[in-house]
């Protein structure tokens, strides 16, 4: 009775193999280990109000305001966006939604604001309109710089990326703004 029940036991935890992670797994896995905040570029082609959720947004030049998103070719952005004027939309905690509806779940229908370069999304903590700077080859991505030609911004708690998992940052209450 006893014995059966080991063997039955020791059937059930035979151990299955686990599925061996590729290297583009891994090395996905590894890139996910730095937090960002999130983003969408949105801009216009053809008459149609467009977007793509980014985490690649890197600031990069003051004099002149340049800044930097890198777009993957295979996106059906990509060949529309690196020549045209675009915005990028800093989001915050409470956009997780938005953030969906632009990485290809649509959900609820955007809020559009009217930009005077490119269209921009309601409820941000920061944009940027843009004119195309520089577009650079990186491998299966662009890397899109784009000459900042207006901005604002607000106080308020950022949408996070961390672990490939949408997360909630806390704005820092002594930044910057209270130094200089
Ligand atoms: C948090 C997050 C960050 C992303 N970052 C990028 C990015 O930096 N660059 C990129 O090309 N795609 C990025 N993506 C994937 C695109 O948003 C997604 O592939 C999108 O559906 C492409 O849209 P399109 O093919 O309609 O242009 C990200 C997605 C998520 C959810």
């Amino acid at each position: 009775m006893r014995d059966g029940f080991v063997a039955q036991l020791s059937e059930r935890a035979a151990p299955r193999p686990l599925p061996v992670p590729s290297e583009r797994e891994r090395l996905r896995t590894a890139f996910s280990r730095f937090p960002t905040g999130v983003c969408v570029v949105t801009f216009e082609a053809d008459g149609v109000k467009r977007g793509i959720t980014v985490n690649s947004f890197t600031s990069v030049s003051f004099d002149p305001a340049l800044l930097l998103v890198s777009i993957q070719r295979s996106a059906s952005s990509h060949d529309l966006v690196i020549d045209r004027p675009f915005a990028v939309n800093v989001l915050g905690s409470s956009q997780e939604r938005v953030a969906w509806s632009f990485a290809g779940r649509p959900n609820d229908v955007p809020v559009w604001v009217e930009g005077e370069r490119a269209p921009r999304l309601a409820g941000v903590l920061a944009w940027f309109e843009c004119t195309p700077w520089a577009a650079y080859d990186g491998g299966d991505h662009t890397l899109v710089l784009g000459e900042i030609q207006s901005f604002r911004s607000r106080r308020g708690d950022p949408l996070g990326f961390n672990g490939a998992r949408f997360t909630e940052i806390s704005e820092t209450v002594l930044g910057r703004e209270h130094l200089v």
